[in-house]
């Protein structure tokens, strides 16, 4: 059994995080296709100015201000929609947020923190999301994770936990929605240039343009694949990586992000 997987006439999209990056690029592709999207984020105002880039699309982008980490912010925007456009057909929960952590500066509020949007805000989202997508038997939800959840990698700890947690959530909610015709698929991308990304400083590698991403990521949508990563290769040597002895990942990891090289560093 396959769920169908909704096109604009059979409703709304709802994306979180829309107000920039991977969200805002997203929402611009899916209003270019037709599609009228509901863009969350906190920022009121860059929801105007995305609204506004969707004039002349053959869709639009209606904004709908709620912060991921409120639950009454967020059943008050799903009551909205749902009461609009006949409801919500695909829902891309996107909002998130990085903060670099390290041994050296273990700040338990940063952990907290993007375990509030990045985990929580989407377990948020589903529970007024679920009952109308399972009662239709129809909807796309679409969950926003990370390579950087396939397994543990230095000064992003809390991230990689977040985004573990969510590639688990989302494996179990693909078994539990495909009997009500409810298509679940988890996003993975590698790293993308946006305001996200360009605090870092560390190395990024295979860093994709933020075009580039939303294309594969609305290719993936229409595929019937569980999981949408990009760019492919550097997913698939992750995925290798994470199959390997932990020796070996541990050694090639660390190899790789310098981590060693830092700590020394550091210790001078
Ligand atoms: N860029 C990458 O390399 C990369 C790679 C893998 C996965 N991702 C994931 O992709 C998603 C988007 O990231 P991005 O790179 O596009 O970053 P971004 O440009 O910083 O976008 C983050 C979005 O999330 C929103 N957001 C943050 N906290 C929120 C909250 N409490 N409630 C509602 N919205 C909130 C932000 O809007 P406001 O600040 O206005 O609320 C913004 O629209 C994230 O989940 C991220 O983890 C990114």
């Amino acid at each position: 059994m396959r769920p169908e997987t909704p096109t604009p006439k059979d409703g709304a999209a709802w994306i979180t995080g829309a107000s920039s990056g991977i969200g805002k690029a997203t929402a611009l592709r899916l209003a270019g296709e037709g599609w009228t999207v509901f863009a969350s984020a906190r920022s009121g105002d860059k929801l105007i100015d995305v609204a506004r880039e969707a004039d002349g699309l053959d869709g639009e982008i209606l904004p709908m201000p709620a912060d991921v980490t409120s639950q009454d912010d967020v059943r008050a925007a799903v009551d909205r929609i749902e009461s609009n456009h006949g409801g919500i057909a695909l829902a891309i929960l996107n909002a998130g947020t990085f903060t670099m952590d390290s041994v050296n500066q273990f700040d338990a509020d940063s952990f907290k923190r993007q375990i509030d949007v990045n985990y929580l805000g989407v377990i948020n989202c589903l529970q007024p999301l679920l009952p109308h997508l399972l009662q239709r038997r129809r909807g796309h939800i679409a969950i926003m994770a990370s390579v950087a959840g396939y397994s543990g990698l230095p000064l992003s700890m809390g991230y990689c936990a977040t985004k573990a947690a969510l590639i688990n959530l989302s494996e179990s909610l693909f078994l539990e929605c495909r009997p009500y015709n409810v298509k679940v698929q988890v996003i993975n991308p590698g790293f993308v240039r946006t305001e996200l990304t360009d605090r870092n400083r560390f190395p990024m590698p295979f860093l994709m343009e933020l075009d580039a991403a939303a294309d594969a990521l609305v290719a993936g949508l229409k595929r019937p694949r569980f999981e949408i990563a990009f760019p492919r290769f550097f997913a698939f040597m992750l995925k290798r990586l994470r199959a390997m002895p932990y020796w070996l990942y541990f050694a090639l990891v660390a190899r790789a992000t310098g981590v060693n090289k830092r700590a020394k560093r550091r210790e001078r």
